[in-house]
């Protein structure tokens, strides 16, 4: 398959659980290439973010979104992204989310909660999700499960 990584990281966090990924999936015999949405500024809501670096979907069968989890919700950076996609339909989606405190409801549940529902809207099924603790003992085991999940998505 043909995977897309896209990636909104500002501090490296998440873009280094996209570097697994693309490690895990490229010896699996996959396609996985990663590719980062950036913005122009830094506006408080997604409706007033200016994306400079908007990937296309159009050419992957699989999508895997990660982002980091800012203020007890998804990243505006990747709510704006995700908002401003046309279509995710037909595409099968795997969701992550990094967060610097240590469990999963301080935010980032709340985020894949968010990236879950945008993607929906724009017609995709997303088969799961995971959430990096960064702060936590587990964060490795979660990164391994996350990349175990994302392995196991057949076409
Ligand atoms: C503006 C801002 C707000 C944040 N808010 C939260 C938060 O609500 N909960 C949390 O656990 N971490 C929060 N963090 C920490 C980041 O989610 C965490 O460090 C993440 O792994 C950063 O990912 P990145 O390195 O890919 O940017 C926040 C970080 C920033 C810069």
């Amino acid at each position: 398959m043909k995977i897309g990584i896209i990636i909104h990281s500002n501090t490296g966090n998440t873009l280094t659980v996209g570097q697994r990924l693309e490690k895990e999936l490229t010896a699996r015999g996959h396609t996985a290439v990663i590719e980062r949405v950036t913005s122009e500024n830094d506006a408080s809501e997604a409706a007033n973010i200016v994306l400079d670096s908007k990937p296309d979907v159009d050419t992957y069968d699989m999508i895997i979104l990660g982002a980091p989890v800012h203020a007890f919700s998804l990243s505006v950076v990747m709510m704006a992204y995700l908002e401003q996609l046309t279509s995710l339909s037909g595409k099968k989606v795997f969701c992550f989310v990094t967060q610097a405190l240590p469990k999963p409801w301080l935010g980032g549940n709340r985020a894949i909660k968010t990236m879950k529902r945008l993607c929906a809207e724009k017609g995709a099924e997303p088969f799961n999700a995971g959430v990096v603790n960064w702060g936590s003992k587990q964060k490795e085991t979660q990164i391994e499960d996350i990349v175990a999940c994302a392995c196991d998505i057949k076409p």
